[in-house]
């Protein structure tokens, strides 16, 4: 589908703005501070569900009482999302609901200048990145991925209490142990396919020998349900020792590799950038593989980071998408 139009009221610095959109190119140029990654950020709670960098308290304009976002695309649907301090709603096919829809959900490949940051971030941040990927790729990945987080929550917060409940303990482990081996066995699977298409993608934008993969890092090797509960139950001390636990998926990572080494330290700034304009070029192939649409791409302040070559083939790679522009200056390749 192709975004003909996003309307914001009371949403971050903006009273009230709309943007009408062309269905290749849009650019949305201004300086810094008037708002323009606050318009991708709508866009993302009306297509993916919620926003990349806050919750509906931050969002909502200073001294006001709601926000209201309306997206419109070419064929005639909406999407609106309204917050009122205390509510969330969303409108969709004249419904309703607290959540975005999953039918109401499009794939979006947002492109912030943080990302090309990605191969230096933490584990934990290799961990979101993926993980929203997945989730977007696979339904079950993300309902998985959501009661897992809140067992590990939960089992957390027992953890802190004095003498936590035997029981209470065995039946948060159960429940690790369930989403936590379909979203390792899950991840092994969606890694994989991510490497069935990087080297590819990869050498398109480098034209060189270079060889690239995604390495999945976790102490889990296929772990059975039964190994991970047991895993879960012999940690147990330490993790009361510790208040919180040390075994699972929430420790996994994801290295990029380059070259046979771990890319970080090893791959110059100009062959990290190639590496994650690579890694977008999967998103959006893997996406509309997948799920069958081409994704709307969402290029946030990148130009200024990117060579010209470079900004070349993020605009010859993504010609038959939806591409919306954020820019402090003009866009020249
Ligand atoms: N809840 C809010 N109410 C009012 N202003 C806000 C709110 N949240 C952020 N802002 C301001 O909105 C402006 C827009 O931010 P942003 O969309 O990131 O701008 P840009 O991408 O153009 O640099 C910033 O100046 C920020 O201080
Ligand atoms: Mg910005």
């Amino acid at each position: 589908m192709i975004i003909k139009s996003i309307s914001l009221t009371n949403f971050r610095n903006h009273d009230t703005y709309r943007l009408d959109c062309n269905k290749d190119t849009t650019l949305i140029l201004g300086e810094n501070g008037c708002g323009k990654t606050s318009v991708l950020e709508a866009i993302c709670i009306l297509t993916r569900g919620k926003s990349f960098r806050a919750t509906d308290p931050d969002i909502i304009k200073r001294g006001k009482s709601f926000y209201r976002i309306e997206l419109e695309y070419n064929n005639g649907e909406t999407r609106i999302a309204t917050y009122d301090n205390k509510t969330k709603t969303f409108i969709c096919f004249n419904k309703k609901s607290r959540r975005l829809p999953i039918k109401a959900r499009y794939p979006v490949v947002l492109f912030l200048p943080s990302d090309l940051n990605l191969v230096s971030g933490s584990p934990s941040r290799h961990r979101d990145y993926f993980d929203h990927i997945f989730s977007e790729l696979n339904n079950e990945y993300n309902e998985s991925l959501s009661k897992y987080e809140k067992a590990l929550h939960q089992r957390n917060e027992l953890l802190k209490t004095d003498q936590p409940s035997k029981d209470s303990l065995f039946s948060w482990n159960l429940l690790l142990a369930r989403y936590g081996t379909i979203l390792n066995k899950k991840r092994y699977e969606l890694i994989e396919l991510i490497n069935q298409n990087l080297n590819s993608v990869y050498h398109s934008i480098a034209e060189n020998n270079d060889i690239i993969s995604l390495s999945y890092k976790t102490e889990l090797k296929n772990i059975s349900e039964s190994e991970y509960l047991k895993a879960l139950e012999q940690n147990l001390t330490k993790d009361l020792y510790l208040g919180h636990t040390s075994f699972g998926i929430h420790r996994d990572d994801f290295e990029f590799i380059f070259n046979g080494k771990i890319a970080n330290g090893s791959a110059s700034r100009g062959e990290t950038r190639s590496l994650i304009l690579a890694l977008k070029f999967v998103e959006a192939k893997i996406f509309e593989e997948k799920l069958g649409k081409k994704p709307i791409i969402l290029l946030d302040d990148v130009f200024s980071e990117l060579d010209n070559p470079r900004r070349k083939c993020l605009i010859d790679n993504f010609k038959d998408n939806q591409v919306i522009i954020t820019s402090v200056e003009e866009v020249t390749y």
